[in-house]
């Protein structure tokens, strides 16, 4: 068999070189080969000095994650590092590429680290729910200090070459061959008379308990609802109360620990989830994407500004298109005033916004829509307007450009059919503000062809975006599965639970920010027009998204007019209670004959709006309109503010049991209007089944592969 690892002598230097592409993952084939050529090396006495590197486009990006969770053969990577680390002759490793968490454990058990120039390094596990396990917790503390090691594991960044150089995690950046720079380090050392130089046997100095605070409180803003943050203090702090061999017993326990938490699995569940999501069944490497170099957008409102500073921000050329010249200044100025404010907050230089700006041209003819390779419409949410645009463009645009929508609701299907290429036109549904937002809904038609849909993950790729697959349906996969969530937070408001109380349930539950004071964010406005506009989409429960309707009514929009769901005070987005509006969502329960009630819970809120929720997450799977629950997990967590350790809502209903959720639902069916709680065919057989969604969606990618 083949291994990863293999070790070539010359000139009395050993290279040992993994190569395991993708990313040199250690796997058990990675910890046998070390561990044998590290065992080799011990008694060869022809060797005088060791350099171990990767092929391939990376370095160690850490552990294989996959074999987390399950049995994981031996040997274990902290053994082989000792092992390792014993070697009599000095061990110069290089590293390029991402050298992450396990990866850089390695490069801490070798005695001297030199990078190469584009290198980085860091600990990500933390975005993982896990504390290092390779002694990295022992040895990073030990080299940097224990508060710069405790930064980097809290943090989960990478740093680059220079940095780490700086930070003493390094001892040389590189150009040019890294294998040639190793092997000359190498030399030096050994015409210097250096031997080796273990990082196990420095000292750290002991953090303060202040800074240790500090850090801690900084951490627990960074990374919510999260433990591993407070485990990996544990750690550290073992670094300097511990002799070696004991600190790494406790962070073996501690790691080990990190691994079986929920959180752990829930964004262990994510890592692969979000990788998935770009495989679609039926797309190959033949449906190569087309070139996208030039992009239209014609609408420069809201979401128009910010796909166009999604595009700069990736260098990508975009022509603005609007009404008129004013409207299109007032966009323009927007997009200007939005990067303004990045500069202000430290986050860009004034070059850089002159730079974005250039990429980003004004236009109020479709004609110069001419060249574009793809076109992204977002003027009002107006099917009449939709299709006269679309054919407009189907005349002016060249053949193959790819024309996109949008909007949140519409038929796609019917915006195709108004032009002559439907195969060439999908949906691109940006989230709010589209510059920020990491997802990227990907709604493909009908008609919408293989390349088509191959370009658009490529693209979203390229804007640094998580594109994900729906099919096209009222919502598509993130709003459709708002709407009971947030129909029930309404009807809560109006059976007596005040906001603030239905928010904090969401909000301790995880949710980035309760739904109600979504709608004040985004505008109580938006959604009634949405609701005016889909007539069809109610239901006959006279509740059905009232408390909306009633704010509305008033003119009290939420934020930008001081008064929704809350109240504010100018320029603040703190929220206080609008009492105006508490006495009058009563009011209308008393009209409505909703029996007002004091008891409704933290859990009811909770039930109510995440077993809705996941409900129709369960006919948005039997419909094909997500492809995976992983992928509908990745819409929440990147696009919805569902907390990543709770790893998406299908992932926490298998959690929880779908028995669980089944119940629940049909609780509630009892309680209130059966017609909005009829449990899901899929949901009410895997429940029978004792089964749930990700044993659901493995057979069926079994049985069609
Ligand atoms: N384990 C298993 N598979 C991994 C992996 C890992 N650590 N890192 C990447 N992969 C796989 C991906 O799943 C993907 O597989 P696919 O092609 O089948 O979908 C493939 O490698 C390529 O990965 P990306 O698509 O993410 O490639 P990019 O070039 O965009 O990114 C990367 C490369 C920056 C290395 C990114 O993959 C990454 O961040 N990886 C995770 C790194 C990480 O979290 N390391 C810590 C692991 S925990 C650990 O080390 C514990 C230690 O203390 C023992
Ligand atoms: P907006 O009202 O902020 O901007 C619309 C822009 O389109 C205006 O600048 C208007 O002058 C321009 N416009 C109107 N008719 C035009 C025409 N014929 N040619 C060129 N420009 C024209 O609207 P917003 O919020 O940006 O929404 C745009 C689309 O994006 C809608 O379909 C909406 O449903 C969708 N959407 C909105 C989200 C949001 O949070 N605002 C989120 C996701 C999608």
């Amino acid at each position: 068999m083949s291994t990863p690892v293999s070790i070539q002598i010359e000139d009395g230097i050993a290279v040992i070189t993994i190569d395991s592409p993708p990313v040199n993952a250690i796997s058990a084939a990675i910890r046998r080969g070390l561990l044998a050529a590290s065992e080799q090396l011990a008694t060869d006495t022809s060797v005088k000095g060791v350099v171990l590197l990767c092929a391939g486009r990376t370095f160690m990006a850490g552990a294989d994650i996959s074999e987390f969770g399950g049995f994981m053969p031996p040997p274990e990577l902290r053994n082989v590092l000792t092992v390792f680390e014993s070697l009599p002759q000095p061990i110069v490793v290089a590293l390029h590429g991402t050298a992450l968490g396990g990866g850089v454990e390695v490069a801490l058990a070798g005695h001297y680290r030199i990078a190469d120039k584009g290198a980085k390094l860091g600990f990500p596990e933390v975005t993982l729910g896990i504390v290092p396990g390779a002694v990295g917790t022992q040895r990073l503390p030990r080299l940097i200090g224990a508060e710069n090691a405790l930064k980097m594991f809290l943090d989960g960044k990478a740093v680059g070459a220079e940095e780490a150089k700086a930070l003493g995690l390094i001892d040389e950046v590189v150009e040019g061959d890294l294998r040639t720079a190793a092997v000359d380090y190498t030399k030096k050392l050994l015409a210097a008379g250096k031997g080796p130089r273990r990082v196990r046997d420095l000292q750290v100095a002991p953090l303060s308990e202040e800074r240790i605070s500090e850090l801690r409180a900084q951490a627990r803003k960074q990374h919510k609802g999260v433990i591993t943050p407070e485990l990996d203090i544990l750690a550290v702090r073992a670094s300097w109360e511990l002799p070696f061999e004991q600190g790494l017993a406790l962070e073996r326990a501690i790691s080990d620990g990190s691994l079986a938490t929920p959180e752990s699995k829930a964004m262990r569940h994510l890592f692969f989830a979000e990788r998935e999501v770009a495989e679609v069944p039926g797309i190959s490497k033949a449906d190569a994407p087309r070139d996208v170099k030039r992009i239209g957008i014609i609408g420069s409102g809201t979401m128009g500004g910010g796909i166009a500073m999604a595009f700069a921000n990736a260098g990508i050329h975009a022509t603005l298109i609007d009404i008129d010249q004013a409207a299109l200044e007032r966009g323009l100025a927007t997009v200007r005033k939005n990067y303004d404010a990045s500069v202000k907050r430290g986050r860009m230089t004034a070059a850089d916004v002159e730079q974005r700006m250039s990429l980003i041209v004004g236009s109020t003819s479709y004609d110069s829509l001419k060249d574009a390779d793809l076109v992204i419409e977002a003027v009002f949410e107006d099917m009449g307007l939709k299709k006269k645009i679309f054919a407009e463009l189907d005349r002016v645009c060249k053949p193959g450009a790819i024309l996109a929508t949008n909007t949140s609701t519409l038929d796609i299907n019917l915006i195709a059919a108004a032009t002559k290429r439907p195969q060439d036109v999908l949906g691109l549904h940006f989230f709010s503000p589209a510059n920020v937002m990491r997802l990227l809904e990907i709604v493909r038609t009908d008609t919408t062809a293989n390349d088509v849909v191959a370009t658009a993950f490529a693209l979203a790729k390229k804007i640094r975006k998580i594109g994900v697959l729906s099919k096209v349906c009222f919502g598509f996969i993130g709003n459709r599965m708002m709407d009971p969530y947030a129909r029930e937070a309404q009807r809560m408001v109006l059976e007596g639970a005040t906001p603030a109380q239905v928010d904090s349930a969401l909000e301790g539950f995880g949710m980035a920010m309760g739904i109600l004071a979504v709608f004040d964010m985004a505008g109580v406005d938006v959604g009634v027009k949405v609701r005016a506009a889909n007539p069809d989409k109610g239901s006959p429960d006279p509740t059905f998204y009232r408390a909306d309707q009633v704010l509305y009514g008033q003119g009290w929009l939420g934020q930008k007019s001081g008064k929704g769901y809350y109240k504010y005070e100018a320029g603040s987005r703190e929220r206080h209670p609008h009492e105006e509006a508490l006495k009058l969502l009563a009011e209308e329960a008393q009209k409505l004959g909703v029996a007002r009630r004091s008891d409704i819970s933290a859990q009811e809120v909770l039930e109510r709006c995440i077993y809705s929720m996941i409900n129709e997450g369960a006919r948005i799977l039997e419909e094909g309109v997500a492809l995976r629950p992983g992928d509908i997990d990745v819409v929440y967590t990147s696009g919805y503010g569902f907390a990543r350790w709770r790893g998406g809502p299908m992932f926490y209903a298998d959690q929880i049991g779908l028995d669980t959720v089944l119940a629940g639902i049909q609780k509630y069916g009892k309680r209130f209007n059966a017609v909005d709680w009829t449990p899901a065919p899929l949901l009410v057989k895997l429940a029978a089944e004792g089964s749930s969604f990700t044993a659901w969606a493995a057979a069926r990618a079994k049985s069609a592969s």
